[in-house]
């Protein structure tokens, strides 16, 4: 009774306003982890309960409270944590296509909390690994990988950098990374937090100074027009959880804009979707998925263009 009255009752009145003051880095990785209890989950990550920070670690690990975070606080939302698991299985499929052909190098841009390198040691042992995010959530970082007792190898690398500062190239040639040869990029949850200038002179400064045999994924917010209708609730709500996280979204894209961005970035379009076209495929894998995919978000794969491809884009 004591306990109740003395931590629980103050906690959830604390709640509301300790679940503000999240980072969306920590909010996805709490979604990954609750996603965990999908059966069977789109992506396996046991490791998300360990970094997506001490109240969201509880509430993953603690039924109750993960119910009312999960249903409660962040209920309206909770759709969207498919495109987060969605996007990492989808980016790491393509990770393993670029690493069969010999991508010796694999960046994370915006990695956040993403556990990739403890969760997928069959491709991380065959790639180095830079982590690139602000120099604060890396430090967050690196106290929960060292608290949950991870080993971090020497072939996983940070980089702290503001990318509204800093290019991810001139971020990446401060390192080890070896500019010379070609790398995999992914770009998950971080395109919609960058204007579209900003997105631009990233996918240009990549484009011009990586190698050949280099190519990226991005996943970004639909427009209003290109989105599904009935995903319009989800969509404000989401908008409103990031702003109130202090993190607002500051792009939108429709599948043909992003196209032509990469493109005249120096970039030739592989593969492009509206992610909630991915969903029949996964629903015929795994038999069933939590929530229906919101019709919001966009994916796309984009390899550096070839000297011809990068006259014609102009
Ligand atoms: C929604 S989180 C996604 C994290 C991770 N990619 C994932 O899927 O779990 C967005 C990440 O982008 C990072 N980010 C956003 N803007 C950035 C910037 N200007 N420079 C560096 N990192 C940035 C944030 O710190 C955060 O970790």
């Amino acid at each position: 009774m004591r306990l109740i009255d003395e931590l629980v009752v103050p906690l959830l009145r604390q709640l509301p306003s300790l679940l503000r003051n999240l980072s969306t880095a920590d909010i996805v990785a709490f979604e990954r982890a609750w996603h965990q209890r999908a059966c069977p989950p789109v992506l396996e990550d046991p490791y998300a309960k360990l970094l997506c920070g001490p109240l969201l670690g509880l509430a993953a690990r603690f039924r109750p409270l993960g119910w009312y975070v999960a249903r409660v606080e962040l209920g309206r939302i909770m759709p969207a944590s498919m495109v987060v698991v969605i996007r990492a299985r989808y980016a790491e499929r393509a990770l393993e296509d670029a690493v069969e052909q010999g991508v010796p190098q694999y960046v994370m841009v915006g990695a956040g909390m993403d556990s990739f390198p403890f969760r997928r040691p069959d491709l991380a042992e065959r790639v180095e690994i830079y982590e690139i995010d602000h120099p604060a959530v890396q430090r967050r970082k690196l106290e929960r990988i060292r608290k949950a007792g991870l080993d971090v190898s020497s072939t996983h690398h940070f980089i702290g950098a503001d990318l509204t500062e800093v290019t991810v190239v001139d971020a990446l040639v401060s390192s080890s990374f070896d500019i010379a040869r070609p790398a995999f990029l992914s770009l998950l949850g971080v395109a919609y937090y960058l204007a579209p200038d900003a997105l631009e002179a990233t996918a240009r400064s990549i484009a011009a100074r990586l190698s050949p045999g280099s190519c990226i994924v991005v996943d970004y917010l639909l427009d209003q027009a290109s989105s599904a209708p009935r995903s319009v609730s989800v969509r404000e709500d989401l908008l409103n959880l990031v702003e109130d996280c202090g993190e607002p979204m500051q792009s939108e894209y429709s599948l043909d804009q992003m196209d032509t961005l990469m493109r005249r970035s120096g970039f030739e379009p592989v593969d492009a979707c509206a992610a909630d076209e991915l969903e029949d495929a996964y629903r015929r894998e795994l038999g069933s998925l939590p929530f229906e995919v919101p019709g919001i978000f966009g994916i796309g794969t984009f390899a550096i263009a070839g000297p011809r491809d990068r006259g014609e884009a102009g």
